[in-house]
């Protein structure tokens, strides 16, 4: 009799998700027999799941989104308001666990960021075989270079940054674009310097408004009339606190947003025309770019492996070219943030990009 082995994503969709699922079941569907758990792990909870097969998943497999559906609230929301980390009730850990007995999993292959695998880490800790793959646009998981969906995101940004520097030049304009990255920079950062921005504000290097004014005289003075900025949501002048918006949501963990409105205020209070658009759901739409479905396929083959070989409690991780595995407590126990000394930032700054901190 075939293994039975289930599936589910978890948090904030990205591209990529279908490719994972899909690279998973051709990979094992000679040995296993595949389910997939609708949203998330409350698929686990209700027994909402169903049969996977390549025949379903290869029609999706460069589909944004995810077939199974996701939610990032709910009974396994493993992070508060303020994105701390939550202990999961007792009685909910102990239904999924009934659920997976109950269908005879072997192992539960759980697609997710930081929160959905802090959530399989406490499944995993009352006895599910867990293989965690990390999702997320915000590339802000522990342990490994690149989550899958992160480099669809920059693109995106990319993209958008090249449609605001035509219109920027044209008006002699300031342009903001807000991305998302939550609490880290990386989308800020990469989608900065891959889209010619002048200012780069993201949350692990605290700004200045006066800063960004400066930055802005000092091109006018070069005779370079039009810049182009990019915020990330999470970032903050010095001493301020996060911009949230949606206050009141359902969402599990507070939603940031605002800070690029905020920043063109100041700069039209002071004399320049400046405009801000919020770039928000769209990096999260569509389909993964080429390199996204590469790292896709091979994170899903490298799950697969790890199921074979019952390699349990691990999540996937990609360092420098090659994939490899780490405890699942290792990936969640604090975020992957943007060193400000990285070479990155540091190259930037060379080329004279501000990050609004001198
Ligand atoms: O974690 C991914 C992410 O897109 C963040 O960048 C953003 O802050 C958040 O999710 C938005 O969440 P929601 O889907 O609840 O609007």
């Amino acid at each position: 009799m075939k293994k039975r082995i289930g599936i589910l994503t978890g948090g904030g969709d990205c591209p990529g998700l279908n490719t994972v699922l899909d690279s998973i079941v051709k990979s094992l569907q000679s040995g296993y027999e595949i389910i997939g758990f609708y949203k998330g792990f409350e698929g686990l909870y209700s027994n909402s799941y169903i049969k996977l097969d390549s025949k379903l998943t290869n029609q999706f497999k460069f589909l944004g989104g995810t077939i199974l559906k996701t939610v990032n609230q709910g009974h396994f929301s493993a992070k508060n308001k303020d994105g701390q980390n939550n202990t999961i009730d007792k009685e909910v850990l102990e239904l999924a666990k009934k659920n997976y007995d109950d269908l005879g999993l072997e192992a539960l292959v759980v697609l997710g960021g930081d929160g959905s695998l802090s959530a399989a880490y406490q499944l995993q800790e009352i006895g599910l075989n867990i293989v965690g793959i990390p999702k997320s646009i915000d590339n802000d998981v522990m342990g490994t270079d690149m989550t899958f969906g992160f480099l669809t995101a920059v693109q995106i940004a990319v993209e958008a940054l090249d449609k605001l520097e035509t219109t920027a030049r044209s008006h002699e304009r300031v342009m903001i674009l807000e991305v998302m990255g939550r609490n880290a920079g990386w989308i800020g950062l990469h989608s900065g310097v891959a889209g010619g921005a002048n200012v780069i504000l993201i949350p692990e290097i605290g700004f200045d408004y006066q800063n960004i004014l400066k930055a802005i005289q000092k091109r006018y003075k070069q005779g370079k009339t039009n810049t182009l900025i990019v915020v990330s949501e999470g970032a903050t002048a010095s001493g301020e606190v996060k911009s949230y918006s949606n206050i009141g949501g359902q969402s599990s963990e507070f939603l940031l947003g605002g800070i690029g409105d905020k920043i063109a205020n100041f700069l039209n209070q002071n004399g320049l025309d400046a405009r801000s658009t919020r770039l928000g759901h769209i990096q999260r739409g569509g389909s993964p770019q080429a390199m996204d479905r590469i790292l896709s396929i091979q994170m899903g083959v490298y799950a697969s492996i790890l199921v074979e070989e019952q390699k349990y409690g691990q999540v996937v991780c990609y360092n420098s070219g090659e994939m490899f595995y780490r405890p699942i407590n290792d990936c969640v126990s604090k975020l992957k943030l943007v060193d400000p000394k990285s070479e990155l930032v540091l190259q930037a700054k060379k080329m004279g990009i501000s990050f609004g901190d001198l």
